[in-house]
């Protein structure tokens, strides 16, 4: 008798698959406590629908947005979900086709839609799914095409696009500007003459200032950078793209860049006071989604940690057919780099010994500032699929472990606990896929020894999802 052979499934697999359901839900059931301090709403943003009609997304970053809250208050966690209902989402229900171009899904490769975005622009969608931003009493979910949509924080309804950046993409991760309250923010300008270009948007404003210009010819993928209290950390990394090739070679975004390591990173470093950038800084090639941090010495040294990879392979790693076949996904490494800014001297070392990705840290008194901790999610030494959260004190250069077998945790979101004095004085929000149950929970770790506090359970699962902020009520 033939014994037909099975495929080892992939526990994780379903943290990739559709969601097609919206809910609210009043209490979730909850194990343990939550700190009665623990009061406001996790709020995250990710893709959870991969197809459109009989068409599918091809990337982790390309499906359909979903929100998602998280909302703490009288000892119960209450949930609900929505899909962005803007206008991606209304012309792929209106058509039944993928609508839009996405980071890698390209529905549209027609000469005459080519030449259309070549002469007059490209149309964007808004498919905002990479993260959550709170700027001034606003809501919004951002990604790296230039729409941000504004939501509601309670109902997750969309409520228009609340500015336009100065280019043609923009990163998902602006930095809280201290001293306005405002967004700082970066831009592409794309075309014959390009540029990098930062931003100013104040917490109540619909018009961008431009504060900084560097021209580029070739542009390499930003997906964000760092902040001290004196300079903006520019690093860009040799995955670089030649800008007509976006208009002209009719392949999805992410596959025109090319991986030129000859080039080296370059960093910039760009005062804030007067938006005038350094010469460039060049340094080994290298490749991040994401700084972590950034600061001053006293003698002026900058210190920039970020969220390394040796190249860009990584992108290709996080294809959907990949993910969902168990195939490999790169370990990140925390990196320190130390830049002197007088001669333009960088070393490197790494902070800690195992994967490092989604990192967070206490952001309110630690950005642009000396910091000892952070939260991160994390994997199996040689790499794989995240399925540990890691606190590292970068201090001691030690971390420490919170994994449970069968369960796929997601960004740790820090919160610190109101009139706390230490830094990890609060606790780390991750959504955690529970492959056995075919369910996501959310899990409350203490911050400063991942002891489990409580974990509520929501009925269906939550696919992966990139980044999230807690908003306090
Ligand atoms: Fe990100």
């Amino acid at each position: 008798m033939a014994v037909a052979t099975l495929a080892p499934a992939v526990p994780y697999a379903q943290g990739f698959q559709t969601l097609e359901e919206e809910t609210t839900i009043g209490a979730l059931p909850l194990s343990g406590e939550l700190p009665p301090w623990l009061s406001g709403s996790l709020l995250r943003t990710g893709p959870a629908k991969f197809e459109v009609g009989d068409q599918a997304y091809n990337h982790w970053f390309d499906g359909l947005t979903m929100l998602h809250r998280f909302t703490f208050g009288d000892g119960d966690v209450s949930y609900g979900n929505r899909f962005l209902r803007g206008k991606t989402w209304d012309r792929a229900q209106r058509t039944g086709k993928i609508p839009y171009p996405e980071f890698a899904t390209d529905p549209c490769r027609s000469t005459f839609k080519r030449m259309q975005t070549l002469f007059a622009g490209p149309e964007f969608g808004d498919n905002a799914n990479v993260n959550v931003v709170k700027l001034g009493e606003r809501f919004l979910t951002m990604t790296e095409s230039p729409i941000s949509v504004q939501f509601d924080p309670e109902t997750l309804e969309a409520a228009g696009v609340p500015f336009q950046p100065p280019g043609m993409l923009t990163t998902a991760h602006p930095h809280l500007d201290r001293a306005t309250g405002g967004m700082l923010n970066y831009a592409a300008k794309l075309g014959p003459r390009s540029s990098y270009r930062f931003f100013h948007l104040g917490p109540d404003d619909s018009e961008p200032e431009v504060i900084a210009e560097i021209s580029v010819k070739h542009p390499g993928y930003v997906h964000s950078f760092g902040l001290t209290e004196k300079h903006i950390v520019f690093a860009e990394f040799p995955w670089v793209v030649r800008p007509l090739d976006l208009a002209l070679k009719g392949r999805p975004y992410a596959e025109n860049f090319r991986w030129e390591p000859e080039r080296g990173t370059r960093f910039f470093l760009i005062d804030r006071a007067t938006g005038r950038a350094s010469e460039p800084i060049t340094t080994d090639a290298f490749f991040a989604f994401h700084h972590l941090n950034a600061y001053e010495e006293p003698d002026g040294t900058i210190v920039a940690d970020i969220q390394v990879y040796p190249d860009a392979s990584l992108v290709e790693d996080l294809y959907l057919d990949n993910l969902r076949a168990g195939g490999r996904v790169a370990p990140g490494e925390l990196r320190r780099f130390r830049i002197d800014p007088h001669t333009g001297s960088v070393e490197h070392e790494r902070l800690i010994d195992v994967p490092f990705e989604l990192g967070r840290i206490n952001y309110g008194h630690n950005n642009e500032r000396p910091y000892r901790y952070a939260w991160g999610a994390s994997a199996a030494p040689g790499g794989g699929w995240l399925d540990r959260i890691v606190k590292a004190d970068l201090d001691q250069r030690t971390t420490i472990t919170w994994r449970e077998d069968g369960y796929w945790p997601g960004e740790p979101v820090f919160v610190t606990r109101p009139g706390g004095k230490a830094e990890d004085d609060g606790v780390v929000l991750s959504v955690v896929l529970d492959a056995e149950r075919g369910g996501s929970s959310l899990l409350v770790l203490d911050a400063a020894d991942l002891s489990e506090l409580a974990r509520a359970e929501v009925p269906h699962h939550i696919p992966f999802s990139f980044h999230g902020q807690f908003a306090r009520a």
